[in-house]
């Protein structure tokens, strides 16, 4: 085990998560308001897949207490072709988030993870990601598992089938907040952008650019999306008509992130046609489109 890492006793709730120092290599603004960190912490990174996150939290500060859920970006290797760390992105809305912006290379957090479902394998020939904002994140690393560019996990999640194209429709309020746009391009992904003001791409909402995709000759077999709840709402409605497979990623806000403490429940349809609540933290934070109820 790596120095700094460490399992609690949490069987039961999350018994592959550790509890690891993560140590900033670097710290970038690459967006009005939006930042991609690497940290160096090779156990988390050798253990995520993708679509799950991890709790970050700054040892020196008792303000804010309780540590913040972040989706892995992408794991990155050393010199030596090792994985050592994660990278991933956020957006500066609060205390924590402008707290990271002051974080230099040799300071350290605390990461609390591998946790959460991820998002399935993908077992298709023509994947599409839906994007808004900073939900575009979690989606670098599944284009990378699914064009067969990186294994994810200790021993290597299974990819039956190599995906054929991934197309992602990324949408942002401008583009100055765009991000990550030629990393996809260089990970073998399709991309189509639109902007609410029109500043770049299409002028109009990601959802037009969907419905564009799946008019035309290469229709998505399966859809994974990830943004705000309104935009998740309308990917999953366009899915469910045009019987596609969907899964929707929640960034529902979390105190504990290992499932004890319920203040991250959404509502979800049960079999029988009733309803009851699950965590977004444990049960989640993927899930199929059909299966959330979105009040
Ligand atoms: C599974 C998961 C993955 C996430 N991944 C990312 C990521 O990769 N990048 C990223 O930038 N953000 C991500 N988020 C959201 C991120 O956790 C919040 O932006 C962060 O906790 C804000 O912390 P803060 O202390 O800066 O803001 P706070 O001071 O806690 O809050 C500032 C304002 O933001 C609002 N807020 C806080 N959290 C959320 C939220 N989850 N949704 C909507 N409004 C919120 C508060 O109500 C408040 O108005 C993710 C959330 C979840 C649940
Ligand atoms: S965040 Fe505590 S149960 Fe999900």
């Amino acid at each position: 085990m790596d120095a700094g890492c460490s399992t609690p006793d949490l069987a039961g709730f999350v018994p592959s998560a550790l509890e690891c120092r993560g140590k900033v290599v670097e710290n970038r603004c690459v967006a009005k308001d939006t930042w991609i960190i690497r940290l160096s912490c090779p156990e988390l990174a050798r253990e995520i897949t993708p679509g799950q996150f991890f709790m970050v939290r700054d040892p020196r500060v008792t303000d804010p207490m309780l540590g913040r859920p972040f989706a892995l970006l992408d794991v990155w290797k050393d010199a030596d072709g090792n994985v050592a760390g994660v990278d991933f992105g956020y957006v500066v809305v609060g205390k924590m988030t402008k707290l990271m912006t002051t974080w230099r290379a040799d300071d350290t957090c605390v990461l609390w993870g591998p946790l959460g479902n991820g998002f399935p394998v993908p077992d298709v020939d023509r994947l599409c990601l839906v994007a808004g904002g900073i939900g575009v994140t979690p989606f670098l690393a599944v284009t990378n598992e699914a064009l067969g560019a990186q294994q994810y996990g200790q021993s290597g999640r299974n990819v039956p089938n190599r995906v054929k194209s991934v197309s992602l429709c990324y949408g942002a309020r401008s583009e100055e907040h765009l991000a990550c746009v030629d990393q996809f391009r260089d990970a073998g992904a399709s991309v189509n952008i639109s902007t609410d003001d029109g500043s770049y791409g299409r002028h109009g909402f990601v959802t037009d650019t969907l419905r564009e995709l799946i008019s035309g000759g290469d229709c998505p077999q399966a859809i994974y999306c990830c943004g705000p709840e309104l935009m998740m709402q309308a990917v999953g409605k366009i899915a469910a008509e045009s019987q596609i497979p969907c899964w929707l990623s929640l960034e529902t806000p979390m105190a504990c992130g290992f499932g004890i403490c319920f203040s991250c429940v959404t509502r979800v349809r049960m079999d029988d046609g009733t309803t009851d609540y699950r965590r977004t933290c444990v049960e989640g934070p993927v899930f199929r489109a059909e299966k959330l109820c979105f009040s």
